[in-house]
């Protein structure tokens, strides 16, 4: 089987490495792809935002399965390009990617099958979003309609933090992203994501995952795309994993294919949960990154079968087979990130790195300069691994960690600390 991955992330990388461990991939292209992914796969240059371009490469290179790995291709309708071309993709069309795409309709979608969520109101006038927030008080969350890569949500602890994100969302802060917001009730409780593997219409769970969003130890400082995560999440018990897949991700995928625009590809639902409940924080409508690496890891060469069957609509047959094992990434950014920081910087020790089914050093930003790895964006390298427990995962993770080379990486030493008891593993 020939197969194209779309992204040049640590969760491309994390993909790739998974189909190159299946016997069934014969060529493996990912496009931009990084220089970590270089080392196993094919990297071509192509606009992945571009639909008539991947689906001519996908003909020229006679594709068999194109996964989609960021939502920006997928909000822009690669997949029905993809699926107009004749090519097994995996990922949503772009009307099932308004999962991601658009907040307001997400919470439609709940409202109309009944999913648990936070209460909501949306606004496209600063006046009425204004007054709203007069009958909520605080905390409360303010959310721009669209994609806003990740930085689109205030969680307002005040009324004049919720006021002032309300007036730089329609000031045009997020651009086109912000026309429309969302504001919603502050949902306490512990975050975990759920990873639903989706055919239209039939379901199979592939993992849970708990991730860290903040830049500083003990979840504190700016938010980033994620420093860190591991699977499962403890707080994705059976109960509360069976009442998250019957009362949220079935009703939405059934109230998607009852009006026509059915999900196909993973669902990543964010869930808040207390006292065993889970409620919708978001849809995404791909894998997470840092989440992919760690549930790659886990499932090994079994996920291209998984993403196959998922793209082919067969996924009424298809069985996870488990290991019962732990995983753990942790994120190594260049010092500032989130803010401004240095690229380019040379990366050592990568050689000496152990790579096996336990251990795997995915690139998150990585480039080759004058034969050797340098940094090349702001998270860089996520260092993986898998144990019987989650404490063997964390050790090897962190073993890993130290034996780079770069002076200019940053990293949090406390992944999973609310799983670990409050250990700091390294
Ligand atoms: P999102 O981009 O929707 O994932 O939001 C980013 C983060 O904001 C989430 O991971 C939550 O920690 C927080 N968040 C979003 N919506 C809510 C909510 N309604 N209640 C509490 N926290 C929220
Ligand atoms: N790590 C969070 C995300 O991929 O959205």
């Amino acid at each position: 089987m020939n197969i194209l991955i779309l992204g040049g992330g640590g969760r491309e990388h994390a993909l790739a490495w998974a189909a190159m461990q299946n016997p069934k991939c014969d060529k493996l292209i990912v496009a931009p792809g990084n220089a970590g992914i270089a080392a196993i796969a094919t990297c071509a240059s192509l606009d992945i935002l571009d639909g008539a371009a991947v689906a001519n490469f996908c003909e020229s290179e006679a594709i068999d399965l194109a996964i989609v790995g960021p939502e920006a291709p997928l909000a822009a309708g690669i997949a029905d390009r993809l699926r107009d071309a004749g090519v097994a993709g995996f990922g949503p069309s772009a009307a099932a990617a308004r999962l991601e795409a658009s907040k307001a309709f997400t919470k439609e979608i709940c409202d109309a099958c009944g999913a648990p969520t936070a209460a909501w109101a949306r606004f496209t006038d600063v006046r009425a979003a204004r007054a709203h927030l007069e009958t909520t008080g605080a905390p409360v969350v303010v959310k721009a309609d669209g994609l806003a890569a990740g930085k689109g949500v205030v969680v307002a602890e005040t009324l004049d933090e919720a006021r002032a994100a309300v007036d730089e969302m329609f000031a045009g802060a997020f651009g086109q992203a912000g026309a429309e917001v969302v504001i919603e009730e502050f949902m306490t409780g512990e975050e975990a994501s759920f990873f639903v593997l989706v055919d239209g219409e039939e379901v199979l769970p592939v993992g849970t995952a708990q991730d860290h969003k903040r830049i500083g130890e003990a979840d504190t400082g700016p938010n980033t795309g994620g420093m860190g995560a591991y699977s499962p999440a403890p707080v994705m018990t059976p109960e509360v994993e069976a009442r998250a897949l019957e009362e949220i991700v079935k009703p939405v995928v059934a109230e998607m294919a009852r009006r026509g625009t059915p999900y196909s590809g993973v669902l990543y639902a964010g869930l808040m949960i207390a006292e065993g409940r889970p409620r919708l924080v978001e849809f995404n409508v791909r894998f997470g990154d840092p989440e992919a690496q760690v549930l790659m890891l886990r499932l090994g060469a079994q996920a291209l079968d998984l993403m196959q069957a998922t793209a082919e609509g067969r996924l009424g047959a298809a069985r996870v087979n488990w290991a019962g094992d732990h995983a753990m990434t942790v994120v190594m950014a260049a010092k500032g990130y989130p803010g401004d920081y240095a690229k380019g910087e040379p990366i050592g020790g990568l050689d000496a790195l152990p790579e096996d089914s336990f251990h795997q050093c995915f690139h998150a930003g990585t480039a080759r300069a004058d034969g050797r790895i340098v940094s090349a964006g702001g998270r860089v390298l996520t260092l993986t691994a898998r144990g019987a427990t989650l404490a063997e995962a964390a050790e090897r993770a962190y073993a890993m960690v130290r034996a780079v080379d770069w002076p200019g990486g940053v990293w949090r030493s406390d992944i999973g600390w609310r799983a670990l008891g409050g250990g700091r593993a390294g």
